[in-house]
């Protein structure tokens, strides 16, 4: 079963303003299909959220289509700043609008986790032409931070707050998110195929840069349904203790943030 998350306004708004985009795993993705084809027409970007991830892969096709099946996300994608050759759909990943063979990659960033995984997989092998690639990323809520020589003592704190933050996971997503792609790799019936399970990317973020990305996380959205003002607090004390830990006069000092992303690659043959 599929999960219906990320429709809220407010949450597509915070969404757009702070994740970060892999823009070094876009590299690597085209590292990949670049050693395997010349067949660059059309990549479709599914889970596209607010397109971010989708317009990386701009320069890249002929054309590339992102599809999400929230049209509260979709309306926050940047249409001014979207190049001319990326356009959007809403559909579910598990229904997607191409005809069997017609891609050449197939995306899901930060999003499949949220499909009907099987589902979504059967019809990626579809939608794919032979020699097509999909490229499944993610990454791992334990983001750590590097600050002077303070990094430890940020981690710990950080390592509290997300323990906090544990049991509000969705039940889809389980405790190991890992697993769910390394099941789905391992599912994968594409002969020619590489995991990899840990790719850092770093940032310089502001302190409530970093918070807020955190806080778009869904266990933190769930924490927040329930008791608000409680959500609201503990990110204030996290901020606090963080700036506190960094002797830090402004929540605008800047961090380094690293994100362990891991992802798959496959060619279907
Ligand atoms: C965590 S966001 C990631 C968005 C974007 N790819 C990014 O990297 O920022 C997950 C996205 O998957 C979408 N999503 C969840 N379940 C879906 C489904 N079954 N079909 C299509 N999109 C889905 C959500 O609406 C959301 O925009
Ligand atoms: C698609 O748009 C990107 C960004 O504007 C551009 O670099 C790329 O050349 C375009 N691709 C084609 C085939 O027009």
């Amino acid at each position: 079963m599929a999960v219906r998350l990320f429709e809220g306004k407010d949450h597509a708004v915070a969404y757009l303003q702070y994740r970060v985009m892999p823009q070094e795993l876009i590299s690597v993705v085209m590292g990949f299909m670049e050693k395997r084809t010349k067949s660059f027409h059309l990549a479709v970007d599914v889970g596209c959220g607010s397109g971010q991830g989708t317009a990386l892969l701009a320069p890249f096709f002929t054309k590339v289509i992102g599809t999400d099946v929230s049209p509260a996300q979709l309306e926050m994608v940047p249409t001014n700043s979207s190049p001319p050759n990326v356009s959007y759909r809403q559909c579910p990943a598990e229904e997607l609008p191409f005809e069997s063979g017609e891609v050449d990659l197939v995306t899901a960033m930060t999003a499949a986790h949220w499909f009907d995984r099987e589902r979504f997989l059967q019809e990626a092998y579809r939608v794919l032409r032979p020699g097509g690639c999909l490229a499944l990323l993610s990454y791992t809520m334990d983001m750590e931070l590097e600050y002077g020589d303070v990094s430890d003592a940020l981690n710990d704190i950080c390592k509290e707050f997300y323990a906090i933050l544990f049991p509000y996971r969705n039940p889809h997503i389980g405790t190991n998110s890992v697993k769910i792609y390394t099941d789905m790799f391992d599912s994968c019936p594409y002969p020619d195929k590489e995991w990899n399970q840990c790719f850092r990317i770093k940032r310089t973020v502001t302190l409530n840069g970093f918070i807020g990305m955190v806080e778009t996380f869904s266990n933190y959205q769930k924490f927040k349904q329930k008791d608000s003002a409680e959500a609201e607090r503990l990110s204030s004390n996290f901020r606090d203790k963080l700036m506190s830990a960094m002797k830090a006069s402004s929540p605008d000092a800047e961090v380094t943030m690293i994100v362990k992303y891991f992802y798959w690659l496959a060619r279907k043959p």
